[in-house]
């Protein structure tokens, strides 16, 4: 099965003579783009980007959504498949939003995030020669210990599933294949509560918090009344034996969404090797364990020149700043959700890590606390949210006495554009993991070494 027009069936082999009519036409596949849509020229000169095709196919496509600069293509046929096109394993593949390259076979979706990498280096900072590591591949299936379902509908008649690609319709789901089998196993169990929940909650994230079922409820208006929907969530949650369940209220801009109603334990313990850290309902975990292991390993095998001090920028709940606190004769954690703060500092004290201290310090008003030296730092980690970092932080790291920066991003566009602003800095070697199989997404470590440095 393939992303295709569910009214008109496609060709498996073999080249097929085609009519066109005046909106369909046949376009020969030359890339992907960086959201994992083939993209082809249309005869008239205009890109088009096309959802389920492969480079090299010819493909019958119908051209709509049309914009100056490029066209949205929906895939009729395949005129002639790629050879590394493989059957998608999930049922909802066609549909749902969530996967995008399940029909690659998995060694081309390496190849494709390597090169995204590659081509958003060269066009957003103009790096042509950055050595990029192979991608360190992933288990395929079953990695996510998070999956966000979407309600909608009414009591009476309700979805419960994943987003549509491009769209924001629901999809239903049954099952997710890229999600931890203790996720899998409670979905359709979910199903029976639907109904209930839908009127009261928006979204709802199922998480494996260590080896804990934890469910967070999005409000989807403001809750007048808690209780019933308080009811509603415990008996999910104790239908499915979850371990804890949240309720989050609806956010705006002024008032950011928080929890208004937790039931269970305040955390749950993450263990990585011998450390571990407590992380809560809300808080920001890596969604791949097993490749979160490899990328702070990675981190944690950086050479520095000294080893007097290290920062981790964007910490979260630490478990990162505790494995850098084994090498470094100081190391300091900074993040700005509170909670996660508290979380790391409690896990310090609990192992008798003496040589770290946390702060719930946004970036960059974080790097003027007395506590963060500037001039003594050996080696400063950087793993922000995708949107990347302030130009402030760089500016303020560039002028610190740092000879080393492990820059860690989960979007190329945003790390290509950081990487351009630290020219203080050479980049020594980028490592890709691949955190998001079956997805266009990449996780990248960039080691930075400073020019000119006496080492
Ligand atoms: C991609 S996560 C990385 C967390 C951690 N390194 C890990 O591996 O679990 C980004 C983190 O940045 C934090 N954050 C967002 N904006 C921030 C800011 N301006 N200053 C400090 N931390 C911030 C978030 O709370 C989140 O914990």
């Amino acid at each position: 099965m393939v992303k295709v027009a569910s009214d008109i069936s496609f060709a498996r082999g073999g080249t097929k003579t085609v009519t066109t009519n005046s909106t369909n036409c046949v376009v020969r596949i030359q890339g992907l783009s960086s959201a994992g849509q083939g993209v082809a020229r249309a005869e008239d000169g205009k890109v088009v980007f096309i959802e389920g095709a492969l480079p090299d196919e010819t493909c019958l496509i119908r051209r709509h959504y049309h914009k100056r600069t490029f066209d949205r293509g929906t895939l009729l046929e395949i005129v002639t498949p790629s050879p590394d096109r493989i059957e998608p394993r999930c049922p909802h593949y066609s549909e749902c939003g969530g996967c995008q390259l399940q029909h690659l076979r998995y060694s081309e979706q390496l190849v494709f995030k390597h090169t995204r990498i590659r081509e958003a280096f060269s066009r957003i900072a103009g790096f042509s020669d950055v050595p990029i590591r192979p991608v360190m591949p992933s288990p395929q299936w079953e990695y996510r210990n998070k999956l966000a379902l979407t309600l909608e509908g009414t009591d009476k008649s309700s979805l419960m599933g994943m987003m549509k690609s491009a769209s924001h319709e629901t999809v239903e789901i049954s099952d997710c294949l890229i999600a931890s089998p203790a996720i899998r196993k409670v979905i359709r169990p979910l199903k029976q509560f639907q109904q209930k929940l839908t009127p009261f909650f928006e979204k709802i994230h199922i998480r494996l918090l260590g080896d804990s079922l934890v469910l967070v409820f999005d409000a989807r208006r403001k809750l007048t009344n808690l209780d019933v929907a308080e009811s509603a969530a415990s008996k999910a949650a104790q239908g499915l034996g979850a371990q804890g369940f949240c309720i989050n209220s609806l956010g705006s801009a002024l008032d950011p969404p928080r929890i208004v109603s937790l039931h269970g334990p305040d955390s749950y313990r993450i263990s990585y090797g011998n450390i571990y850290s407590h992380c809560g309902a809300t808080s920001f975990l890596q969604v791949n364990p097993a490749i979160a292991a490899r990328l702070y390993e990675a981190v944690d095998m950086i050479e520095t020149s000294n080893r007097r001090l290290a920062l981790d920028g964007y910490c979260g709940v630490g478990i990162l700043t505790l494995m850098l606190a084994e090498k470094f004769e100081s190391v300091i954690g900074l993040d700005s959700d509170r909670k996660a703060i508290r979380y790391a500092i409690q896990a310090a004290r609990e192992q008798s890590v003496q040589n770290v201290s946390f702060y719930d310090e946004p970036l960059p008003r974080g790097l003027g606390k007395g506590q963060c030296d500037l001039a003594s730092q050996s080696m400063v980690v950087l793993d922000p949210p995708r949107g990347g970092c302030d130009e402030e932080t760089l500016h303020r790291i560039t002028l610190s006495g740092t000879d080393t920066i492990a820059m860690i991003s989960c979007h190329p566009a945003t790390l290509a554009r950081d990487l351009s602003r630290l020219d203080a800095f050479e980049i020594e070697e980028v490592l890709p993991f691949d955190m998001f199989p079956q997805t266009y997404h990449i996780e990248s470590l960039v080691v930075l070494r400073r020019r000119n440095r006496s080492t």
